[in-house]
């Protein structure tokens, strides 16, 4: 019997098609046709104003600190619960991360400690949408807008997730995606940042440009391009752009792949969870997410390691999640202590996420399953 692993990379089968049409096409540098296709797909899906893909979600984070002129002194209101980019990106800047703690629901940004960490120094407060659940995206807006805060959703786990009907990162000015070979959908490495306050456009393309204007050179807008602000060099290959393109073109059939994996899992452990005091995602009636992870929260970490372990021995490979970062070595240093964030330390110690991936067949599934409910050491 094969291990199964957490991820594997899904490739629907029509990538090389279309990056075969790339190498045709005689354009692989940045910005080329499937590039274009990305960002036209994506802003119509979404409706967003503007969409740039980007070499990674990573990179989309540090561009929409750029565009925020975030700078030393500022404050980014963040979630310890995340990936150490979301706040890397406004570090880089100079920016102090200020960590609150998340809602032992959803695991999202606890939208009902923001205010009281509100400063006259806050830039930013940057929600990240944990497995595709939207954040309370209502209140933190609200918060935002009354302090005069910008908004930039983290919404690498989101894409087509929904809040109130409406698409994860549209709420704020700006939002990041990733392309990552564990998302949904994926180049392998890659991102997007989306725009959704137009007053950012011009300069994102700037920024993105190496501080140039050469995307009003390409589009016949002027005729010579030039140095005009900072920048860095944040656009993929069109090669990348074209097996991206393939994967968000066969988005129904991978949402209906994921769509399946989640609910036999949400089916198949509910009675012992319920009898085992394991709590298993909770999505809000007003929130759709995209079938991005399955995770279950065990009621201790001695039970958690004991359960990865004895998947392990079945050849099953499930694995925790972010530890706090208010804890790591970077996070003390910015004042970062045990208690700081008490629902964080206590879910990231008893979080397990089960494996994930379109190819994940009833077999398997069954397997997996089958080897939890045996599990006794809780
Ligand atoms: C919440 C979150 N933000 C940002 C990122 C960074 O995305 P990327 O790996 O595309 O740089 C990740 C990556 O997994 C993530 O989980």
């Amino acid at each position: 019997m094969s291990d199964i692993p957490f991820n594997r990379a899904f490739v629907v089968g029509t990538e090389l098609d279309c990056v075969r049409q790339a190498l045709a096409n005689s354009h692989i540098s940045g910005d080329g046709p499937f590039t274009r296709k990305c960002h036209a797909l994506l802003e119509e899906l979404l409706g967003a104003r503007k969409a740039l893909l980007t070499t990674s979600g990573t990179h989309a984070l540090e561009m929409a600190a750029l565009l925020l002129d975030v700078g030393p002194g500022d404050e980014i209101i963040i979630p310890s619960f995340t990936f150490v980019s979301t706040v890397n990106a406004f570090v880089l800047r100079g920016a102090r991360p200020v960590f609150v703690d998340i809602r032992p629901d959803t695991l999202n940004l606890d939208e009902r400690l923001l205010e009281q960490f509100i400063t006259s120094r806050t830039k930013a407060i940057v929600p990240v949408h944990y497995a595709g659940v939207g954040c309370e995206m209502d209140v933190i807006s609200q918060v935002a807008g009354r302090s005069g805060v910008h908004v930039v959703e983290d919404n690498a786990h989101g894409l087509l997730g929904k809040y109130r009907g409406r698409f994860l990162g549209t709420f704020g000015c700006l939002a990041a995606q990733s392309f990552h070979e564990t998302k949904n959908f994926t180049c392998g490495e890659g991102g997007a940042l989306v725009i959704n306050d137009p007053q950012y456009v011009e300069r994102a393309e700037i920024l993105r440009e190496k501080g140039t204007n050469r995307s009003r050179f390409f589009r016949g807008e002027i005729d010579k391009y030039t140095w005009v602000d900072i920048g860095s060099s944040y656009l993929p290959t069109d090669i990348l752009a074209a097996f991206l393109y393939a994967q968000l073109e066969a988005r129904n059939q991978i949402q209906s792949s994921r769509r399946r994996i989640w609910e036999y899992y949400c089916k198949n452990l509910l009675a012992w969870a319920k009898e085992h005091g394991v709590r298993l995602p909770f999505i809000p009636s007003h929130c759709e997410h995209p079938f991005h992870m399955f995770y279950i929260l065990l009621p201790s970490l001695e039970s958690r390691q004991a359960l990865i372990a004895h998947l392990k021995r079945r050849g099953i490979h499930a694995v925790f999640h972010y530890l706090p970062l208010h804890l790591s070595d970077m996070g003390r240093r910015y004042g970062g202590k045990e208690g700081g964030c008490p629902i964080t330390e206590d879910v990231s110690a008893r979080l397990l996420r089960l494996p994930f991936y379109n190819k994940l067949n009833e077999t398997d599934l069954d397997r997996i399953v089958n080897a939890i409910i045996e599990f006794k050491e809780i």
